[in-house]
């Protein structure tokens, strides 16, 4: 999953947030897009591009139209799924967005979620990705498959569950690997210098971390474990998670050495 972020945060007051919204709707119609941080090279390897916004005063939220009209060639000949979000709107007018924005494409069947048939949506989902032959039943296994790892530390053994993207895979190939996880900002992360540095190809960047989140700090070129909640950056990229609570082993003020094999 990709997520668009764009690069200057939204304001957490609502009515600043609503402003600014409203501000960049504008530009759009005037054709100019707001700054998102996050690119793709390619989307050779995705079947359908499922595309989800909120639905921003009727129309797709302004950075999903940025990435978008910065991926519109890339995205031609693709399958994209629109779903989204809204109070009560509407998709009708967002779905005319991306026809606008995505010429070349074939839009399959979109599904909205408002707030009145959230309660509906255990059901409509699964019926929805059925239409699209995209059912979780037929694809779960091939989805995961080869991303789970062990990590090793000491007698105790946890478990992880990569990113399918181009980091994530560069990690992978040069597993098993041994190292040193240093501890940084008092607990906070615990992390190493992979060299040559991961390749970010086919990577998008931009991450809140949570506890268990396995990131690369793009500035530095290191891994960071995150053992406690940090902050976004768009220089945080998101390359795995250890599963259920295994970050509990890392949760250690010292330095740990580390066995990375693949499962
Ligand atoms: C800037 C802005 C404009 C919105 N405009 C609409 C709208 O026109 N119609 C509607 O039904 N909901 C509207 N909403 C509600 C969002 O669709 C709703 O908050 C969203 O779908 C839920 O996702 P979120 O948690 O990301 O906000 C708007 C929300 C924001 C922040």
């Amino acid at each position: 999953m990709i997520e668009v972020v764009p690069e200057t945060p939204y304001d957490n007051d609502y009515n600043s947030m609503l402003e600014r919204a409203r501000e960049e709707l504008a530009a759009i119609g005037q054709g100019t897009y707001p700054a998102i941080a996050t690119s793709m090279e390619s989307f050779e390897d995705y079947d359908i591009v499922f595309v989800g916004y909120p639905v921003w005063y009727g129309h797709m939220a302004t950075p999903m139209q940025s990435f978008l009209h910065s991926h519109a060639d890339l995205l031609a000949g693709k399958r994209i799924a629109l779903f989204a979000s809204s109070g009560s709107s509407l998709i009708s007018t967002s779905e005319r967005d991306a026809a606008s924005l995505v010429p070349d494409t074939t839009f399959e069947e979109s599904l909205l979620l408002t707030s009145s048939t959230l309660d509906d949506m255990e059901n409509r989902i699964p019926v929805w990705l059925e239409g699209l032959g995209a059912s979780r039943e037929d694809n779960q296994e091939d989805a995961t498959e080869g991303l789970g790892i062990n990590i090793i530390a000491g007698d105790q053994t946890v478990t992880a569950t990569m990113e399918d993207n181009g980091a994530a895979r560069d990690f992978l190939a040069r597993l098993p690997l041994e190292v040193t996880l240093e501890d940084y900002n008092n607990g906070t992360e615990k992390i190493f210098y992979p060299d040559p540095e991961l390749s970010l190809d086919d990577t998008p960047r931009g991450c809140t971390p949570v506890p268990g989140d396995i990131t690369i700090y793009e500035p530095w070129g290191n891994v960071a474990i995150f053992c406690r909640d940090w902050s976004q950056s768009n220089s945080l990229i998101k390359i795995g998670h250890i599963d259920d609570n295994g970050i509990e082993t890392f949760n250690v003020p010292d330095d740990i050495t580390v066995r990375f094999e693949k499962q």
